[in-house]
């Protein structure tokens, strides 16, 4: 899988009390069109668990090329204080991170379980855009940059 190039995405919930929580993800995709909706896998050990599982409400932030070092933040499986010095804000239930890429308000439709990850599928109920370059993830790396044929803004 480490020859899968994908997006980077940091998947936020709120705990049980009160306090923001995320992780970095790479399982995150587009799952249905009408309605809009996502997919992202998360793994049973993973401290955002419970709380991604068990919240009617989860955040998807793809980030941005410049988002590294948040990104690394998030991967951080002892770091305690991941919102700490970051620019946040809620938005209904869900922790929203300023500057990604995207950001989309998911409202969680479906849940399966299998082996050691939870299957959470959620529909998007809000979210914006803004200009920017994709984090890309491939071959264990985020140092990628998207140079188009032709090159130029989009
Ligand atoms: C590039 C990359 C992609 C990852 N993708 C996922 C993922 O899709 N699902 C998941 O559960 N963990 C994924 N992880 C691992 C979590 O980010 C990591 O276990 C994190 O520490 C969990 O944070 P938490 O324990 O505070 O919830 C990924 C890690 C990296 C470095």
């Amino acid at each position: 899988m480490a020859g899968l190039c994908s997006g980077v995405a940091v998947v936020t919930a709120q705990r049980r009390d009160g306090e923001p929580c995320g992780l970095l993800a790479t399982s995150v995709s587009s799952f249905s069109t009408a309605p809009p909706s996502v997919l992202t896998s998360i793994g049973h050990a993973s401290r955002c668990h419970r709380s991604l599982i068990e919240s009617a409400e989860f955040g998807v932030h793809l980030l941005r090329a410049d988002q590294e070092g948040l990104a690394r933040v998030f991967a951080d499986p002892v770091h305690e204080a991941k919102f700490g010095g970051l620019d946040w804000a809620w938005d209904e239930a869900v922790p929203e991170l300023a500057g990604a890429l995207a950001y989309l308000r998911c409202r969680r439709s479906a849940l399966f379980e299998l082996y050691d990850h939870s299957i959470l599928i959620g529909d998007v109920e809000g979210g914006r855009r803004q200009p920017g370059e994709p984090l890309i993830y491939l071959d264990r790396r985020m140092d990628w940059r998207v140079d188009r044929a032709g090159g130029g803004e989009r």
